[in-house]
């Protein structure tokens, strides 16, 4: 029975003793529960109460059917410990029963409740404050944007009794037809790792009453499948693996991150589910991850059902278990195996109680057994609670620092609110796309159309209702043309829709991978024929991965790349269209000419171009690091110690000038090369970054600090070091500056 006074419920007894006491009480059973997660009643018994996101509950991949299940028997299994966490929990009255059910069980150990907030609490939660979708929050490049944005994700997340949220994503995309490409940092490691250790921050908090679990996710290589389809394998070199996938884990880890949740993919042909050398022996070996492991969506069962490694279910639960898997998502068909194979001694109780171990002291460490979730709700409370208006602003701050300005001839940008009459239009004007994957549909956001009415007032602003981006008419073209012939300037919002519940216009996100990385449907027709009229055209991209246009990049004078905004974007694109703001924003993914010119990315060998194709140019059409501004920098006085030595990190100073007449801001970029090495090494790689602002016409001098472990690479041998001998500095895209030096 729980005893009121053992040791474990008293917050006064040192974290882990309470760990190891309870440990010491548990039977096998429940030891087992705790490995053991299912999906919230409301996703999983209440179908069709109009309770589900969108169609998704019928249809959807992320829809768990446990159609076999009774209801009393699954409340039997809370009540025996033997669940010990939920996943997608639709509110705080869900979660607070599931919470009172596991509060009767014999230990009365709390549940851990997982959610998909992946860039806010908006996946089950109309009304959260949804933030720009990852690809944009590194668009910023500005990590404490990311922080900001996991911080209030993290209070909106209490405030409804969930604790632990599958973020961040901090796969490296070298393969942008993988759908999920907008649920990432981007393509490179340093960049992806300092944005997920940010997010780590921004979850964990000071670790009170708002403080949540980060996971991160999806060890390893997700974001290079073959053919860029989801859950395909990953065949990489372990040097790839080093310099590539591994560095952001590595980061988060050390910053704290208390999950890790395993790829779908193979590496090198054994799945990440069973792969004992990367769960057992690097993260808690090498790297002494101190966290837990959890499967990705029915993966364990994924090792029997496609990539048959294991001849059946009970036995691949079996095997993962082994490899270091610590608990399993989701459902019922893991619990009886996994303990039968532990009362065998096939699964060895050490490698048990070490991943219950694991489980507790998150458990302990959120404070579970100290305090109920009415303390987070009342903190939140007190903030605004959730979606509160000083959430949204943050997330308007968010969208509008993610813009990137591609092209702006003849600087039609920003257009004068004195313009005569504009069109908004294409499909993504007047829609959700803003909001991208993992959100239900919210109220409150505010599309692009919205956002312009409310600048200039109706009666200036003309838009043609269109279908979404995979179903635009021959009408709707007639009309958007018609239409474009009256006005001054047509602004065309085109790009992708990732909603998880529009499933016919869906062309990104999650299971949404394309063979083709240009414009889907017939969004390119449409701008040609606007463009065809005269009118000076704006396109704006809402989009969740690169876009591959080469007609639009050299046809339209003014290109914005607004990402997938959360459910302010469409005002911080207005704002930056009419001049508001000044866009800031630096691509963090290399955008390719064609999906022909996959795997294209900027760390590439000089080796990469030494020759080219003959029916395109090779060049890519934007630069990872591009972007313009309303304004102009000028970057002067680049100073370096001419040498660098023993253990120092390399000191950079610079003079930078705003030479426009608009205050901007200017993301600083730092390249570093080595000029000879002992293996191929990329022309450059991303060392430093740091958004600045300047006021028109000022100078700032810059001092930024390049840690000497940034110069290292892997030698021959697949040792790291800093190897004596010259190196190169280069700042910015294009290159503006460089400077060389010696490390002795
Ligand atoms: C995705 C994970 C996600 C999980 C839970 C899976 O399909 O791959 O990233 O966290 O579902 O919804």
């Amino acid at each position: 029975m729980k005893e009121n006074n053992a040791p474990y419920l008293d917050p006064s007894v040192p974290l882990r003793d309470r760990v190891e006491d309870l440990l010491f009480r548990m039977t096998d059973r429940e030891l087992v529960g705790q490995l053991v997660q299912y999906a919230g009643p409301g996703v999983s018994f209440l179908r069709g109460t109009g309770k589900a996101a969108g169609d998704e509950v019928d249809l959807g991949d992320n829809v768990p059917h446990y159609r076999d299940l009774n209801p009393r028997t699954f409340i039997a299994a809370i009540e025996n410990g033997e669940i010990g966490s939920f996943l997608s929990v639709y509110d705080e009255g869900e979660a607070d029963a599931l919470q009172s059910i596991a509060a009767r069980s014999r230990l009365g150990i709390p549940l851990l409740i997982g959610v998909d907030a992946i860039h806010g609490h908006g996946m089950y939660r109309p009304g959260a404050t949804v933030f720009p979708t990852p690809l944009g929050l590194a668009a910023t490049f500005d990590p404490d944007q990311a922080e900001i944005v996991a911080r209030i994700t993290a209070r909106e997340m209490r405030a409804t009794g969930a604790h632990w949220t599958f973020s961040p994503n901090v796969d490296v995309v070298l393969d942008p037809r993988w759908g999920r490409t907008g649920e990432t940092f981007g393509e490179d490691p340093y960049l992806v790792g300092e944005f997920g250790r940010a997010m780590v921050r921004g979850y964990a908090g000071d670790g009170g009453e708002e403080s949540v679990l980060s996971c991160a996710k999806h060890f390893v290589g997700g974001g290079d499948p073959d053919n860029g389809i989801n859950f395909a394998p990953l065949d990489a070199s372990e040097r790839t693996l080093e310099e590539t996938f591994y560095p952001p884990y590595r980061a988060v880890i050390e910053e704290g991150c208390p999950t890790v949740m395993a790829a779908h993919n193979d590496v090198n042909g054994i799945p990440c589910h069973a792969h004992p050398g990367l769960l057992t022996d690097l993260l808690k070996g090498t790297w002494k991850f101190e966290g837990f492991v959890v499967s990705d969506w029915t993966d364990i069962f994924r090792l029997h059902t496609v990539h048959r490694i294991a001849e059946s279910i009970p036995a691949a639960c079996v095997q993962s278990v082994l490899a270091g898997m610590d608990m399993h998502m989701h459902g019922p068909g893991f619990f009886e195996p996994v303990l039968a194979a532990v009362e065998t001694g096939v699964i060895p109780r050490e490698r048990l109680t070490d991943a219950v171990r694991r489980i507790l002291l998150q458990k302990f460490r959120l404070g579970l057994f100290d305090r109920d979730d009415a303390g987070s709700r009342l903190e939140a409370d007190r903030r605004g609670g959730v979606g509160c208006a000083a959430h949204r602003d943050a997330a308007l701050e968010a969208a509008a620092a993610s813009i990137v300005l591609l092209k702006n001839e003849g600087n039609l940008l920003p257009v004068s609110r004195d313009v005569g009459t504009v069109l908004v239009a294409g499909p993504n004007a007047a829609n959700l796309s803003i909001l991208g994957d993992w959100s239900v549909p919210q109220e409150d956001a505010v599309s692009l159309l919205d956002a312009v009415r409310a600048k200039l007032g109706d009666e200036r602003v003309i838009s043609v209702p269109t279908n979404g981006v995979r179903s635009i008419t021959d009408e709707q073209i007639d009309e958007t043309v018609r239409i474009a012939k009256t006005v001054d300037v047509a602004i065309l919002a085109i790009g992708d829709c990732s909603l998880r519940f529009d499933r016919d216009n869906r062309s990104c996100g999650e299971n949404a991978d394309r063979a083709r990385l240009d414009l889907i449907g017939r969004q390119l027709e449409l701008v040609r024929a606007v463009h065809a009229t005269g009118v000076r055209v704006v396109v704006v991209l809402i989009n969740g991965r690169p876009i591959a246009e080469p007609w639009i990049a050299e046809h339209i004078p003014a290109i914005i790349e607004a990402w997938e905004g959360g459910s302010q974007g469409g005002r911080a694109i207005a704002e930056v269209l009419f001049g508001d703001r000044n866009p800031g924003g630096r691509l963090p993914v290399t955008v390719p000419r064609s999906v022909g010119h996959i795997r294209q990315h900027y760390r590439v060998k000089p080796a990469s171009h030494y020759r080219t194709y003959v029916d395109d140019p090779a060049a890519p059409l934007y630069e990872f690091g591009y972007g313009l501004s309303y304004t102009r920098f000028q970057y002067a006085d680049l100073r370096v110690a001419p040498i660098l030595g023993p253990d120092e990190d390399l000191r950079v100073v610079f003079r930078l000038t705003n030479v426009g007449d608009r205050d901007g801001e200017e993301v600083a970029l730092l390249f570093v090369s080595d000029v000879i090495a002992e293996v191929t090494l990329p022309e450059k790689t991303l060392a430093g970054f740091k958004r600045l602002t300047l006021k028109a016409g000022q100078t700032r001098e810059v001092e930024m600090t390049i840690a000497r472990d940034r110069l290292a690479y892997l030698d021959r041998a697949l040792r790291r070091r800093v190897e004596p001998g010259e190196f190169r500095l280069s700042i910015g895209v294009p290159e503006v500056l460089a400077a060389n030096f010696r490390v002795s």
